[in-house]
């Protein structure tokens, strides 16, 4: 539905300037705020790129909820680090959705209305510190691996908002597999615990790239207008071929009995994801969802007081300087 509005506005536009805007597209030129750009594409950017920012800020909550609980010093440091990164790559992903005219207010409105989404992944709970492993180590490694080729995506501050973000992910994934190995190489009741994270995280993070390709809306626009670089199938095989491997360095099983490499396609073989179980959680029922807009809603009230002094603060000074002038 949305898609199809997207190309009928598409053809509204004067075919030359799009034709133009598609030889710059073609040619790699990066598009900037000021240049002229199609609805569809202004509305599909501020689609994935808010939604993105709030996977960022909701994402804080599976973890902030073991800060407290980390087993050492040093990983809650470690942690306290990881969370603070996911709130400024909100930041920047919500400056970069500034500059196609939407307001960060707006964007955070339809965040807490749930009018718009973030990722799946955050509506599942993180029930034992091995999940902070199982998260880092999938989540953002799921992340990483969509996001890198968005350093490439024909919307410049999207593009450069996306360089730093995956430097911090690439972290990110890093000391998820240390704690991993820590715990697969630690006692047996940590193994367990190691083994029972990633058969809870390994389907909620293969869905994290979208529905198959077959049920995916928007990839073909996107891809056309390099928003997306490739689909939702071809990056989560890339996925899966990259953390196979490393889950059998860890000596734990991916809890599929289907995962092979298939020496044809020089590829594993794995199942898909329960995609009724994908869809319900998008559309709000996963085991989490209240939870975390209750969360988000809860401090977007509790932080009133704050966003009003610095607006008094902000008027005070406006008046005096129009009264000194
Ligand atoms: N979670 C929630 N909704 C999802 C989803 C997911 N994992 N995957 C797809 N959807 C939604 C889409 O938004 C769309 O719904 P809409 O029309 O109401 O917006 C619908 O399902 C159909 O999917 P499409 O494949 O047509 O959608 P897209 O072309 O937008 O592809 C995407 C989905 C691959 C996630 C793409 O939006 C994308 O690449 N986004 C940028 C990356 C991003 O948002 N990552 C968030 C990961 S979490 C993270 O980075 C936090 C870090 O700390 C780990």
């Amino acid at each position: 539905m949305y898609a199809q509005m997207i190309k009928s506005e598409a053809t509204k536009e004067d075919p030359e300037k799009l034709a133009a805007f598609q030889a710059r597209i073609d040619a790699d030129d990066k598009i900037e705020p000021k240049d002229w750009m199609p609805l569809g594409y202004r509305k599909t950017l501020v689609r994935q790129i808010g939604q993105h920012a709030h996977s960022e800020i909701v994402g804080q909550l599976p973890e902030g909820n073991w800060v407290t609980r980390a087993p050492t010093l040093e990983r809650k440091a470690i942690l306290l680090a990881k969370v603070q990164d996911e709130a400024g790559h909100g930041l920047y992903l919500y400056c970069a959705a500034e500059t196609l005219g939407v307001s960060r207010d707006e964007l955070t409105e339809d965040l807490l209305s749930g009018k718009m989404k973030y990722s799946s992944i955050f509506n599942y709970p993180t029930l034992t510190w091995a999940d902070m492993g199982a998260v880092g180590w999938l989540v953002d490694g799921a992340a990483i691996m969509n996001q890198v080729p968005l350093q490439r995506t024909s919307y410049g501050p999207y593009a450069r908002a996306m360089v730093r973000i995956c430097k911090e992910e690439s972290f990110h994934q890093r000391q998820g597999y240390d704690i991993m190995m820590k715990m697969a190489n630690g006692t047996s009741a940590q193994k367990r615990m190691a083994q029972d994270a990633l058969n809870r995280f390994w389907y909620p993070a293969l869905m994290m790239f979208g529905p198959s390709d077959k049920d995916s809306v928007h990839s073909e626009q996107s891809m056309a207008w390099k928003i997306k670089m490739n689909t939702n199938d071809e990056l989560r095989q890339k996925f899966v071929d990259q953390t196979v491997p490393q889950a059998e360095y860890l000596g734990l099983t991916v809890p599929d009995p289907a995962v092979k490499w298939n020496d044809k396609t020089k590829r594993y073989d794995f199942s898909e994801p329960d995609w009724d179980e994908f869809f319900d959680v998008i559309k709000g029922n996963g085991p989490c969802n209240t939870e975390r807009l209750a969360a988000r809603n809860r401090a977007w009230d509790d932080g009133a007081w704050v966003r009003d002094g610095f607006l008094a603060h902000a008027r005070k000074k406006a008046a005096r300087r129009m009264a000194a002038e």
